[in-house]
């Protein structure tokens, strides 16, 4: 049984026009960690809203624990919240904050202090119980906030951006720190983020929404290596996926003025423009020529510490490269690209859809475009 079934949810607000949601449906099973990513607007805190009970929808179901609970105030439907703004009471204690959803509901003093001490063990806040939010940092208020949720052993867990008032270092460190108290509660979490590098870290999968629908749903690493479309592609990744427009003929893929064959997806593509997408990552690098490489020039170097990120022209297509930082790179030189075939996603022009693959061996061929790996 699934924790959280949305079905076809439709919102639209009456200032709004557009629809907030439009149609979505997805699951969460019992346990998992799902975030819903998308960028500022797609619909995210809507569809969280609903499934929360604070938005009604126009139509549509929620159901929590196989129970239908789309006409049940958001007291009744055992979830628990946190949202952006944390909201943590300034003049309560950090005790009195954590424990705030067991003195609503009447839980006996001694269990009060036990629960509470497990939730501030869990995040570290042990020694800041008897402090006012005043007196701890935006990291350790946010942690108030999340085990104020958690205390309460609700079955369902809801998150808002819950990070987004840290700086970038403590976003970092309380990413892996709710990922482990996440896991090790094992509670039913649906989290919302725009950041992508957050869902591909948290989430056990990830649903990519754009302008109020999900375009996909699937594990992180999965979305990131097969992105249903275009928009998928450009949004999970830093940097983004590439797209280049290549011509399919007589067996070959022609980009620019160099060409690959094209694998039998393309089968039935011949005398037609396809979108090749391919991550910076599995772009090779050579400065020396090298039979069934791509002659292209570097245009920018930019050092990440960890690598070269390379920015590079291929005839009149431009493209990020992650170069290893031993490769001696600068403006305006040669070099070679080179990309296995199984790295290359393809789409349609005009849908921006992926292709489907014509058979399952297409999929898992693991040779090369032309001459044999280096
Ligand atoms: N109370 C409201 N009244 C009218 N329109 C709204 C309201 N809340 C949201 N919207 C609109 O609904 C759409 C979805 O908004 P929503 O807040 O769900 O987006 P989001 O994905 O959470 O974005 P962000 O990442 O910026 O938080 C947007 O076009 C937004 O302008
Ligand atoms: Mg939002």
């Amino acid at each position: 049984m699934s924790a959280v079934t949305v079905q076809n949810l439709v919102k639209t607000y009456a200032s709004g026009g557009r629809r907030a949601t439009d149609d979505v449906s997805l699951e969460v099973a019992d346990g998992e960690f799902l975030v819903l990513v998308g960028p500022s607007g797609c619909g995210k805190t809507t569809l969280l809203r609903m499934v929360a009970g604070l938005e009604t929808p126009d139509s549509g179901r929620v159901s929590i624990g196989g129970r239908d609970v789309t006409d049940l105030p958001a007291r009744e439907r055992g979830l628990s919240m946190v949202f952006q703004s944390y909201a943590i009471f300034p003049h309560m204690r950090v005790r009195q904050n954590i424990g705030f959803g067991l003195t609503m509901r009447k839980v006996p003093r001694d269990e009060f202090d036990r629960r509470v001490a497990r939730a501030a063990e869990l995040l570290r806040l042990t020694d800041y119980l008897d402090r006012y939010p005043a007196q701890l940092s935006g990291g350790q208020r946010q942690r108030v906030a999340v085990a104020r949720a958690i205390v309460v052993d609700a079955a369902v867990l809801l998150m808002d951006e819950p990070l987004s008032n840290l700086d970038a270092l403590l976003r970092l460190q309380f990413r892996a720190e709710l990922k482990r108290i996440v896991s090790q509660l094992g509670t039913t979490t649906l989290y919302v983020t725009h950041d992508q590098a957050e869902a591909m870290s948290l989430g056990d999968r990830v649903a990519v929404m754009r302008d109020g629908r999900v375009a996909q749903l699937g594990p992180p690493l999965s979305v990131y290596d097969r992105p249903s479309d275009r928009f998928v592609g450009g949004f999970l990744g830093s940097p983004p996926m590439n797209f280049l427009t290549a011509r399919v003929r007589d067996g070959l893929l022609a980009i620019g003025d160099a060409s690959l064959p094209a694998p039998d997806q393309l089968s039935t593509w011949d005398g037609r423009d396809v979108v090749v997408g391919v991550r910076a990552e599995n772009i090779q690098v050579s400065a020396q020529a090298r039979p069934g490489w791509l002659p292209a020039r570097v245009e920018v170097v930019e050092p990440t510490g960890a690598a070269l990120l390379l920015t590079v022209r291929l005839g009149d297509e431009q493209l990020k490269v992650q170069a290893p930082t031993t490769f001696q790179a600068t403006p305006d030189q040669p070099l070679h690209l080179y990309a296995p075939q199984d790295s290359l996603r393809f789409y349609d022009p005009e849908t921006s859809l992926a292709l489907p693959l014509t058979s399952p061996s297409a999929a898992s061929s693991p040779s090369p475009v032309t001459s044999p790996s280096p």
